[in-house]
């Protein structure tokens, strides 16, 4: 297999072509994050996987028209996302190491893991940026923080801010916020999962068949989070105009209060935000 000639990385699109891109370990996250890259703009010839099953590589071709190449090939890339477990990351990094070239830029999305570590694992001259997405990625509709590491300045930062914005929303904030940031979008998924099978159960016991209160609660959801996005109102003013003094959305309201649904999504946060610090 002919290795193809790196372009310089760093060069976001509107100035000649696009870098190449390889994603090393394409499990859930990074087969969302290589189809939000080709949902950017990149050519599936721009992109290639590197998998260590044919099966896997075969399903890749089928959904997204990627060729998957063996790690030496990938790992020579322009800009190279690393998307394994964090403890399968070590072994990946000692393998690749020897072919990234200086000049290339390295985007990690393993949760916990920093950009000094990896920077460390790499040659000199390589640039890194760690990415936190979360699993509405998979649909294009996730958000991702990304933070810039050794070697990352602005022009490698708006990179990957473009490649990653097929993914959804990308948030740039600094690295020391990057618990925090696991803490809500990265966790949160879960949590708001967690409110809408409530949401959806209570229904079923407020007499709905379990299909139409799963619709309900669902639309309800994600209309909410539309208009709010649309309109860029706080989340008070909106929910102050849906709730008439001494209407049913008051009587709702009262109950979350009582039973302390704010203070136990300040808590929820707070402890995944200190998980977060120890697993690192
Ligand atoms: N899932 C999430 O919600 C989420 C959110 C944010 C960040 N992340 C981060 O994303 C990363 C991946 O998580 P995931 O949930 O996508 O895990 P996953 O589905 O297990 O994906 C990991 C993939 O890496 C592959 N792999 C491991 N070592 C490899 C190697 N040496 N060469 C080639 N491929 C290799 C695995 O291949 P096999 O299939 O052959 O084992 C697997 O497909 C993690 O670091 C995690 O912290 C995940």
């Amino acid at each position: 297999m002919s290795a193809e000639q790196p372009r310089p990385a760093g060069s976001p699109s509107g100035r000649g072509a696009r870098p190449s891109v390889a994603v090393l370990g394409v499990g859930t996250m990074g087969e969302a994050v290589l189809a939000g890259v080709l949902r950017s703009g990149w050519s599936p010839d721009d992109v290639v996987a590197v998998v260590r099953r044919d099966e896997r590589a075969a399903e890749l071709a089928d959904a997204h028209g990627v060729r998957s190449v063996p790690l030496a090939e990938g790992a020579a890339r322009d800009v190279l996302v690393v998307a394994v477990k964090p403890q399968q990351l070590d072994d990946l990094l000692a393998q690749a190491a020897p072919h990234v070239r200086a000049g290339a830029l390295v985007v990690s999305v393993a949760a916990g893991v920093t950009t000094a570590r990896l920077a460390a694992a790499l040659p000199e001259g390589v640039a890194v940026v760690r990415a936190m997405p979360n699993t509405p990625a998979l649909v294009g509709s996730g958000v991702t923080a990304v933070s810039a590491g050794p070697g990352a300045g602005e022009e490698q930062v708006a990179l990957v801010a473009e490649m990653l914005s097929g993914a959804g929303d990308v948030v740039h904030l600094p690295e020391s916020q990057q618990d925090a940031a696991t803490a809500v979008s990265g966790s949160g998924p879960a949590y708001v999962l967690h409110v809408l099978e409530a949401l959806v159960e209570a229904g079923v016991h407020a007499g709905l068949p379990r299909a139409t209160a799963a619709r309900l609660a669902t639309g309800t959801l994600a209309g909410t989070a539309a208009l709010l996005q649309e309109t860029g109102e706080h989340p008070s003013l909106l929910r102050e105009r849906v709730t008439s003094p001494g209407g049913t959305t008051a009587a709702g309201l009262r109950q979350l209060d009582e039973r302390g649904v704010r203070a136990a999504l300040l808590a929820a946060v707070e402890a995944a935000r200190a998980r977060a610090g120890e697993l690192a």
